[in-house]
């Protein structure tokens, strides 16, 4: 699976450690984040990062700054995107089970580094459930038709 990551300036460490991870369990992962510790603006690698899924060049996305919120509002403005801010596993796998999101954001500021490694174990490992969730989520996205 080729998986997008993206980061600001609060996160490159964790970024870091996280695409390491990912690569170590055999996932390919691309980084559309920043790289230093140089304020930039979070709205940008969202974006990036939503980008290179809607256009199918990534399968799914991780994105973390400071908290996670803002880097996944962001990538959450475009369309086809279901960022989901988690800051432990349980959530991290019922978003993938339920809400079929394909973005995963934490913050660097909120969980450490064996709490991110579960998220992401909890959000790679889970697969979307269909059923029900499926028409709860064609609702979500006809929303962004409205
Ligand atoms: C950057 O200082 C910080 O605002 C950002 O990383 C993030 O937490 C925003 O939601």
């Amino acid at each position: 699976m080729k998986i997008a990551i993206g980061n600001d300036h609060a996160a490159v460490e964790m970024k870091n450690h996280i695409k390491a991870y990912l690569e170590a369990k055999g996932y390919t992962v691309v980084n559309y984040g920043t790289d230093t510790g140089d304020s930039v603006d979070y709205p940008i690698y969202g974006k990036r990062v939503a980008d290179a899924i809607v256009s199918g060049e990534c399968e799914l996305g991780v994105l973390i700054c400071g908290t996670g919120i803002g880097i996944s509002m962001a990538a959450n403005k475009v369309k086809g995107i279901r960022a989901a801010v988690c800051s432990e596993p349980y959530s991290a796998a019922l978003t993938r089970r339920h809400n079929n999101a394909n973005i995963i954001a934490f913050g660097a500021r909120v969980v450490g580094i064996g709490e991110a490694e579960a998220i992401v174990d909890a959000f790679f490992g889970a697969e979307f459930e269909g059923g029900r969730h499926q028409a709860r989520v064609d609702m979500l996205m006809d929303i962004e038709k409205q």
